[in-house]
């Protein structure tokens, strides 16, 4: 066959073959087989050493003249791939605007949170720092150095996980207390309050959960009385349950503070007179106080001598039940929407 029609047919054959390329691998073998070593151009081209050089510039200029042909079909061919693979990629990441968007909802804190924020906000604005301390906690900062000596009839007011011989999942947040006045050394005024988780094993009821939460609040410092105590907590009712509040302190028992109040506030909801809310009492109780036992303070390395402290602790549902008129301390606990968001 004359070299010509030889050429025109390579190219007709490597014209259609690159326009029926779907891979790029297919490309590549195909780019191979026309132009690679092994190809037709190339046998041909060792065809030269046979010829005069006369007829060899002629015979090149031919040869080439197919090849950049066959070339620009497959550089066309891998334009088109590249175009395809371009809009396939496209089409798979259109987002389809016209489906109708899904619905977000708007979480909320949780009741217990707003109220521990509250108060903390209140006893921030007075200086006071917060502090926190662990849920799983020693016997020894839970009870012994609050003076509960072990076996003391005094654990028993505060029935306990124990999750080891010597470790407790704590029953209130006064641990924080024993945390503080360690790391304070002994010799600087302290004004801390300290939320948290607190466990005990009570059995669960209208106002008594296995779980809740307590604010626990810690002041210690020179010439501090019962009556700063008392003023704090005036400040605490009325901030809590409105501007008419009053509050009376009851004696008590805890074995850290000494002497030890109970708290009640004036009832918000008939203002003193008496209704089933305060069950008739005009007064709601709302806290355990007291001013820390000496024996605490020395505990902690203070000089009792020269350092006094007061303290109290609430549990923060029932600050938020007498607040909000919640009358199931499990409604916190069970996660009912429709509870949840009448307080956003
Ligand atoms: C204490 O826990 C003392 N640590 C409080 C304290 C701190 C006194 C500092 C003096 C100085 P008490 O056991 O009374 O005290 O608990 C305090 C508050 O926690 C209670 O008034 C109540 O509001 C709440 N509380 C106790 N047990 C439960 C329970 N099972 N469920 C919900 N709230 C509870």
């Amino acid at each position: 066959m004359e070299i010509k029609e030889q050429l025109a047919k390579i190219v007709a054959e490597a014209k259609s073959a690159a326009e029926g390329i779907k891979t790029p691998a297919e490309l590549g073998d195909l780019k191979a087989a026309f132009l690679g070593k092994k190809s037709e151009f190339n046998t041909m081209m060792q065809q030269m050493k046979d010829l005069t050089p006369e007829e060899r510039p002629a015979f090149g200029g031919i040869i080439n003249a197919a090849k950049s042909e066959v070339t620009a079909f497959f550089d066309s061919a891998k334009e088109r791939l590249d175009k395809e693979a371009v809009d396939a990629k496209l089409k798979q990441e259109t987002i389809d605007i016209s489906l109708p968007g899904r619905q977000m909802y708007v979480g909320a804190k949780h009741l217990i949170s707003q109220v521990i924020e509250e108060i903390e906000d209140l006893f921030v604005g007075m200086g006071y720092t917060v502090e926190e301390g662990p849920e799983i906690e020693s016997d020894k900062y839970n009870f012994e150095m609050l003076n509960f000596p072990k076996m003391h009839p005094a654990r028993d007011m505060q029935d306990s996980f124990y999750i080891s011989e010597d470790n407790l999942l704590r029953t209130h947040t006064s641990p924080v207390q024993i945390r503080t006045m360690l790391k304070a050394g002994g010799n600087k005024p302290i004004k801390v309050i300290c939320p948290g988780k607190t466990y005990r094993k009570d059995d669960d009821d209208m106002t008594h959960s296995h779980q809740f939460a307590q604010i626990e609040a810690l002041v210690v410092d020179e010439n501090t009385s019962l009556a700063d105590l008392k003023g704090t907590l005036l400040v605490l009712a009325r901030k809590m349950f409105g501007e008419e509040r009053e509050i009376r302190l009851r004696p008590s028992f805890f074995p850290f503070t000494e002497p030890s109040v109970e708290v009640d506030v004036s009832c918000h909801k008939c203002g003193g007179a008496g209704c089933s809310m305060c069950k008739g009492t005009g007064w709601i109780e709302i806290l355990g106080a007291g001013m820390v036992n000496n024996n605490v303070l020395e505990a902690c390395g203070y000089d009792s001598s020269r350092y006094q402290g007061f303290a109290f602790g609430m549990g923060v549902e029932r600050v938020a039940i007498l607040k909000y008129g919640i009358d199931d301390i499990r409604a916190f606990y069970t996660n009912d929407l429709r509870f949840n968001r009448q307080f956003r």
